[in-house]
Parts: C-alpha cells; structure tokens; sequence
C-alpha cells in the first residue's frame, strides 16, 4: 500500500508533528535520506533550506558529528549516571555565554521552556508570565496561548485541551512594541514572574526585533523583579557562540537552548546565574528530572558542533550562504515584478511577498501567503526544499557552499518565473 495511505491509518493527519503534514501540497515529503546541504526524498534530491526547523548548522551526516557519535555508542548510550562529556559541554556552553553559571541538560526546547518557566515561577514566587505574540516556546500548556484583540490579552489557549486557567496566567503582547510591554507589565503588577522572549523571533517569519525593545524587556523585569528568560532555541549557537544575547548585547536571567546544540540528536537546556538555578532539585524545591536528561549520544554530537563552531568557518559559510540567498531573492522577485521583503540575520532568512518593512507580527500577516505557498510548491519541483510555511524560517548551514548558492540560485530563477506565468 502507498506510504501515504499507510502513514493517515496510524498517524492523526499522517504526520508525527504537524509541521510536517505540508498542507498545501497533495501530500507530505518522505525523506529516504540526507546529506550536506542535500535532503534526499520521494520527489528527488532538494538543497534543503528547512534543516530540520534549525537543528542543525553543519549540514546532514556531518562527518565530525558522526564519529562522535559513533564513538559514544560503542561505549553503550545511556547510562543514566553523571558522565564526563556533560560536565565538558555544560563547561563549553558556560564560556561562550556568561550569563549563564549553571545548566541543566533536558531533551526538548519544549521541556526547557516549561522548566524555565516553572523556575522563575518558583524563585519569584509568583504566578503571571508575560510572553509575546508570534513567539513560539514548544507545545506545553503555559505558552499554546493565542492573542486576541487588543495590546495585552490575558491568554485564551490555542489548542483544546488546555485549562482555561492556566493559560489566564500566561500575559500575551504584541512583539517589538515596547509601548504596549511597559504598559502590561504595568497592568500585571506585582503578580509578574517572568516575561519569556525569543530574542529574535523565528517562528512568525522571522522578525528582529529593535534592540530598544529587548532593551525594555531587561530593564522592565530588573525594575519589577520578574525574571527574563530568552527562548535562544533557536538563536543559541546560530546567532554566534554568544547567541543572541551576546549579538545584541542583553543579558538575560535564564537562556532556553536547543536544536544547534544537538547537532540534529534530541537536546534542550536551561541556564543562567546561580542563585536561581540552584533553586533545582536535588539542590532546591523546584522539580525536574528525566530518564533521558543529558543522553550522552546528544551530548557527543553537542560537543563535537560546539568544537567545530568554535573555529570560527562554518559561520563563515553559513552567514555567507544566508546573505546571498536574501539578496539574489530580492533580485530575481524584483527582476519579475513581485514586491518582496527580505530579512534575513547570520544563518537565517525569510521571504514575505508584501510592500514595506516586518517588524511586527501583524507585518507578517500583511504579507501574501497564498504566493508564498504556491511559490513553496513550484520551487520544491526546482530542487529547493525552502521553509515550509510563510510563518517558518529559512536556515543555511556550513554545508551551503557558494556553489550549492549559485544552484539554487537558478533555480529560484526558474521558481519565480513559473510563479509569474501562473498568475
Ligand atoms: C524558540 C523555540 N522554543 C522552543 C521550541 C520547542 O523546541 P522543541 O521542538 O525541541 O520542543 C522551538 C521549536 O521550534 C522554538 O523554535
């Protein structure tokens, strides 16, 4: 039987997350196989530009990341004791970002924000988190909160399933407006525990933000108290080895990281300075625990990305590829008469077919996502794997090399003239 048709008997919406499900096309994308900037699948070879949400930033099948891992596993792969390795990766992740003095290693970005979240509740003793509209923190119940009208929303949830009570607990604001934070944070009041932040948001599209603003997130929770959590799931370890905090130049209280730091295995961690972390179980009466805490083959492929990031080139390469993607993008869709915004930061970018700037979520959903969509689809029939979804970001690695740019490129070429000549 057809694998689609096997995968929608035992799979809701025959996908394991719903990311995967490409709604807009006839039917998903089987993967049979990857390597370097390559996704090998049912519809051909695709220069990937998705890599995996921004897990990884060596490209698939990295060599270095392989042997480590191949090392670990011949030593066994769980052991569920302290082992070497973690005490070396926490030690590594400590010197490139010195806000955070302690560490403790989970397995999701979703498990690292709950936790997060539950410290600061936990140190602050109080309840209400602010958190902002068109960030995502993973798929637990304080933060599926949607926005409704108006600046600040106490939450209504986004999925069934969720208390309504405890997402009244969860404050929702506009992002990139410090207007209307300082005036929620003024509303909430003394109930503030924390206000949680993708530094740069790259689950709405991608927005950077003004520094200003994540400049009023540190002082508005140094004023009140409140902790401020960055969400660098995405940032830590593509924005530089300081992750965003150290690119802008803001120091939060506790960092969520993920995806780069496992190399492509299952990681998330959670760190900052060491009167709030040490508020954890076993040291404090804040609980989190894990059979699968620290796996030691995610911790070998985090410290074999992190040795390699360390020399500085893949950046290099990455950086470069992100560049040149942005603005060959904005050439050809100029050269075909689309009017395109591109924005685009270190390893990340992402289209929007609109007129003016994105600064704001609203901005995002000023664009045409119908052409976005369709253009997805046409350049999938190219050889190009782009972000799946307008509200997704594009992600290069060190294995986008110029030639692999100059490709797609071309192809992208021949996209947006398919796109022209379908309107
Ligand atoms: C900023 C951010 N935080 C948290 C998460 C959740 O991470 P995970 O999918 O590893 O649970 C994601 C996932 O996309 C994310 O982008």
């Amino acid at each position: 039987m057809d694998i689609w048709e096997r995968a929608k008997a035992v799979f809701p919406g025959g996908v394991n997350s719903p990311a995967r499900a490409l709604k807009h096309l006839a039917r998903p994308l089987v993967a049979l196989g990857a390597d370097g900037p390559y996704l090998y699948t049912d519809r051909g070879r695709l220069v990937d530009f998705c890599s995996a949400f921004g897990a990884i930033i060596l490209g698939h099948n990295n060599p270095r990341v392989r042997e480590a891992v191949e090392r670990q596993l011949r030593s066994g792969w769980i052991y569920a004791l302290l082992t070497e390795q973690e005490v070396a990766l926490a030690e590594k992740i400590r010197s490139h970002m010195p806000s955070i003095r302690k560490i403790r290693f989970v397995n999701t970005g979703t498990e690292a924000t709950m936790n997060a979240i539950r410290l600061a509740r936990g140190y602050t003793k109080r309840d209400v988190i602010i958190k902002f509209d068109g960030n995502f923190h993973g798929s637990h119940d304080y933060v599926l909160v949607k926005a409704g009208s108006g600046a600040a929303t106490w939450g209504i949830p986004t999925s069934a399933g969720i208390p309504a009570d405890v997402v009244k607990l969860t404050v929702v604001v506009p992002y990139n407006d410090v207007e209307a934070f300082v005036r929620a944070v003024r509303e909430v009041g003394d109930r503030l525990a924390a206000v949680i932040a993708e530094p740069v948001a790259g689950n709405y599209g991608l927005i950077i933000p003004d520094k200003e603003f994540l400049k009023a997130l540190r002082e508005e929770t140094e004023r009140t108290g409140a902790v401020l959590i960055f969400d660098e799931v995405i940032t830590g370890f593509r924005l530089g080895l300081s992750g965003a905090q150290g690119h802008f130049g803001v120091r939060p209280d506790l960092t969520t990281l993920g995806k780069v730091l496992g190399g492509g295995f299952p990681i998330g961690a959670f760190g900052g300075g060491e009167e709030i972390m040490d508020l954890l179980a076993p040291q404090g009466p804040v609980y989190n625990a894990g059979t699968y805490n620290a796996h030691p083959v995610s911790i070998a492929a985090g410290l074999a990305v992190l040795e390699e990031l360390e020399t500085g080139r893949p950046y290099e390469v990455a950086n470069k590829a992100a560049e040149r993607m942005a603005r060959g993008i904005e050439d050809v869709a100029g050269r075909y008469g689309f009017d395109v915004v591109v924005k685009q930061i270190s390893s990340m970018f992402q289209l929007y077919f609109k007129r003016g700037d994105v600064k704001t979520p609203d901005d995002v959903r000023r664009s045409d996502e119908r052409l976005y969509l369709k253009l997805h689809e046409i350049a999938l029939r190219h050889g190009l794997y782009l972000a799946p979804s307008q509200y997704e970001v594009n992600f290069t690695t060190s294995a986008h090399t110029q030639e692999v740019v100059e490709w797609a490129l071309g192809s992208l070429e021949k996209s947006f003239r398919e796109l022209k000549s379908a309107l």
